[in-house]
């Protein structure tokens, strides 16, 4: 493809942030995958920032410093009750959008950036996890509602779900009208990165960022303790001498059409 005459845009999502190695391994890794990749616009999932569950002011500022543009969420973003004012004021992190309407917080934002109107959704499935509303229908209804937005125009969504399935059968559902649908909340990246057949790029699970020796981010012993006696021990991220890796994925999207013209993990 000749990217003279093709308006390219790259985009990086990346996996949910556990605890401060990861806050750290953030903060020391995206600077230089935006400068090696010439990345035009960042997402990170902060549900686990702080110290594995939610996320303060603290954690916020130091990802938007790292250079992030939206920071996505999913069903443990409200751990902290101090940051629910911060919630609903700043525009540029999300709690999924199929939550109560009175829930705090915003499901999706809309980002000039680059000459381009960025759209960040933020939904979380319902199959093993909370009984909320219909993510379909509410992608369906935000999209509506994001229709007369100038152009260039692009969707990106962080789709929140615990169900392999319920991602894939979402994927194909926003297929076309999302260019990038990267998937959280398992922290385990999936390698079934791909461009649907309508032109979305997209991936069943983006991974984490934080250590990888560790039982999705957390402290081992503690993980097997839980399912060996069968006791709710709170959980703890793991720690580790060694740095952290930082998971997800880039996609480079056609800014003109929608189009994902290719997809990468950062693995
Ligand atoms: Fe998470
Ligand atoms: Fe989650």
């Amino acid at each position: 493809m000749n990217n003279e005459t093709v308006n390219i845009v790259r985009v990086a999502m990346i996996g949910d942030i556990v605890g401060s190695h990861g806050l750290e391994t953030l903060t020391v890794k995206l600077p230089v995958l935006i400068k090696e990749h010439n990345l035009n616009f960042v997402t990170v999932n902060g549900e686990n920032a702080a110290e594995g569950f939610g996320i303060t002011e603290r954690e916020y500022k130091l990802i938007i410093q790292a250079g992030v543009d939206v920071i996505t969420s999913g069903n443990h973003v409200w751990e902290k009750r101090e940051f629910w004012s911060f919630l609903e004021n700043e525009k540029n992190i999300l709690r999924p959008a199929n939550y109560p309407p009175s829930v705090p917080g915003a499901g999706f934002a809309r980002i000039e950036k680059g000459g381009v109107n960025w759209i960040v959704i933020n939904l979380q499935g319902r199959e093993f996890i909370n009984a909320i509303d219909c993510p379909f229908m509410r992608f369906d209804s935000i999209v509506n509602e994001q229709k007369d937005v100038a152009k260039p125009q692009i969707i990106i969504v962080d789709f929140h779900a615990e169900s392999s399935r319920e991602k894939e059968a979402f994927a194909y559902h926003a297929d076309g009208r999302a260019s990038l649908i990267a998937c959280t909340h398992t922290h385990v990246q999936t390698a079934d990165e791909r461009i649907l057949p309508k032109g979305s790029a997209y991936i069943t699970d983006i991974g984490m960022t934080g250590i990888t020796d560790s039982v999705i981010g957390m402290d081992i012993k503690i993980c097997q303790e839980r399912f060996r006696k069968q006791v709710q021990y709170q959980m703890k991220p793991a720690v580790s001498i060694e740095q952290g890796q930082l998971q997800g994925i880039i996609a480079e999207i056609d800014a003109d059409t929608g189009t994902a013209v290719s997809v990468k993990r950062i693995a």
